[in-house]
């Protein structure tokens, strides 16, 4: 009998349970949005432009290629023909409709939601209630992708998408959204990948360590300590390694998403409660697995004589 056994299991079942929820947050509507590794606030998506444009502009006689809605709408009457300038005067009305309360009606005005949360293996999006510039507004979850293993942070599909959809038939490109912002979240792919390989190698490993606790216990074996030892180090360290890159990610996200998006009116929050997810299953782990060392070490010391290969402690 080894009851010290009692302890890296029930640590290695606490971080098997917190790791697995680190990959499920945010799956459903609703089921843990909280835990959002980044969220997108777009409710002021192209405000700027619809504020300039709202603003009496003066006349620009000549007929430049133009560098703004605003400008764009200006210089419409002289320069845009057909179908084109209906779609422009109607952009015209929505800004002087929406000049007064513009943040909380514009998404909604151009067919878009409030916010998109990306999570590990899906994304969601809703709209903020009350609204979205109330100081204690609570997220309202409307619909969430179907997951996928490798989910690659998109935000350009689901908006070009909408906005499609919407009443303006706006583009992404019309609102002057940068492209440095999907680029950069493209450059996290690779990260994104592999902090999905790692939880599942942590995952799996301290899945088994829970398997083989009961015969720890029971028998006390070297070699089964020697198993459990080296199964619950190597989920602790890719546990460390995807918490490490999530966290990486998630700041360079927000990053990216904040230096670009400033100026058409989105902003990036990261999600605090998703790290203190992530690391409190490494903290889980890394007790699992140096107790269930320890009790090696203590192990193989009384008995050094039943110990019959001598290389096996060099392989962990
Ligand atoms: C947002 O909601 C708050 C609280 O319900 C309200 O006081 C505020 O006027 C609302 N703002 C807008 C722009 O509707
Ligand atoms: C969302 O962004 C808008 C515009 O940038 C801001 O006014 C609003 O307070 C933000 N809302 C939340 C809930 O963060
Ligand atoms: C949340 O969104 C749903 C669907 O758009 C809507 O029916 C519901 O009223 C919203 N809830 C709140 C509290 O705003
Ligand atoms: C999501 O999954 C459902 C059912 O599993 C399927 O019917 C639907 O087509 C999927 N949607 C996408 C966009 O893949």
């Amino acid at each position: 009998m080894r009851p010290i056994a009692v302890i890296p299991l029930v640590f290695s079942i606490v971080a098997f349970v917190l790791s697995i929820l680190c990959l499920f947050a945010g799956t459903k509507p609703g089921y843990m949005e909280e835990y959002h590794i980044i969220t997108v606030n777009t409710s002021g998506l192209g405000q700027n432009l619809f504020k300039q444009s709202a603003a009496p502009s003066a006349t620009t006689p000549a007929c430049t290629k133009p560098t703004s809605l605003g400008s764009l709408i200006s210089g419409a009457k002289d320069c845009v023909e057909g179908a084109a300038s209906n779609a422009v005067d109607e952009i015209q009305n929505i800004a002087n409709e929406v000049a007064g309360d513009i943040v909380d009606k514009l998404s909604q005005k151009i067919g878009i939601k409030q916010f998109y949360s990306l999570h590990l293996m899906n994304r969601c999006e809703g709209n903020y209630k009350p609204n979205a510039t109330d100081p204690s507004a609570s997220k309202n979850v409307t619909k969430c992708s179907n997951q996928t293993a490798m989910y690659h942070f998109d935000i350009t599909t689901p908006l070009n998408a909408e906005l499609a959809k919407g009443p303006l038939n706006l583009t992404l490109e019309k609102l002057h959204f940068p492209d440095d912002i999907q680029d950069g979240l493209d450059g996290l792919s690779v990260g994104l990948n592999a902090i999905f390989v790692f939880y599942a190698i942590g995952i799996a490993s301290s899945g088994i360590v829970i398997l083989l606790c009961p015969l720890y216990f029971f028998f006390g074996l070297p070699m089964l300590t020697l198993l459990n030892s080296c199964l619950a180090s190597l989920s602790f360290t890719a546990l460390i390694i995807s918490s490490a890159i999530v966290t990486v990610v998630q700041k360079k996200a927000a990053g990216f998403i904040n230096k670009y998006g400033g100026k058409v009116g989105i902003e990036a929050y990261p999600g605090g409660k998703y790290l203190a997810l992530t690391w409190s299953s490494v903290a889980f782990m890394g007790v699992a697995s140096i107790v269930c060392a320890i009790d090696y070490t203590a192990l193989k010391r009384r008995k050094r004589r039943e110990l019959s290969e001598k290389g096996e402690h060099g392989r962990c």
